[in-house]
């Protein structure tokens, strides 16, 4: 049985947020970068795009955090869905079968992001059958996560930001 890999938070202002949740739960953040897949579709913008999600995923915790910023570019990710985001399962073998398998039990998916050969990478399922809540599926290995190197925290943490 799969557990919950982490849970998404999105979040006003990605730096705070990060020191935010460090000192409320002592643990560490990977540096904070972003995720760009080949494509995206969701419900109110379903013609494939380009897609570049700042977040920040925590190296402690069972599960991790996934702290994600406001992107007003992305109606999944826009400012009506700040707070709990969602839950995610991770390591699926292939995500387009999944995908199919929930639209066949009439269960709705909103967000799908594919890689460069059209194959999806990961997908949120939405709606009443999940009372709301996002639940992600996302595909085992890899993901077109780039570390953001000139975010302030990258440049602090390699000391770029001296004089
Ligand atoms: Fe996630």
């Amino acid at each position: 049985m799969e557990s919950i890999r982490h849970v998404g938070i999105l979040v006003r202002d990605l730096e705070d947020a990060v020191e935010r949740w460090s000192r409320l739960t002592g643990w560490r953040f990977k540096e904070i970068s972003r995720y760009e897949p080949d494509s995206y579709v969701c419900d109110a913008a379903p013609t494939p795009h380009p897609h570049s999600q700042r977040i920040a995923m925590s190296i402690d915790g069972t599960p991790q955090i996934e702290l994600l910023e406001l992107n007003p570019d992305e109606p999944t990710h826009g400012e009506a869905e700040l707070g709990l985001h969602h839950i995610a399962f991770l390591h699926v073998d292939d995500v387009d079968e999944t995908m199919r398998g929930f639209d066949e039990r009439g269960i709705a998916h909103d967000g799908v992001a594919y890689d460069a050969d059209g194959a999806a990478l990961l997908f949120f399922l939405a709606g009443d059958a999940v009372d709301g809540v996002r639940v992600e599926y996302a595909r085992k290995g890899s993901h077109p996560v780039y570390v953001e190197r000139d975010s302030p925290t990258y440049r602090r943490e390699n000391g770029l930001d001296q004089p």
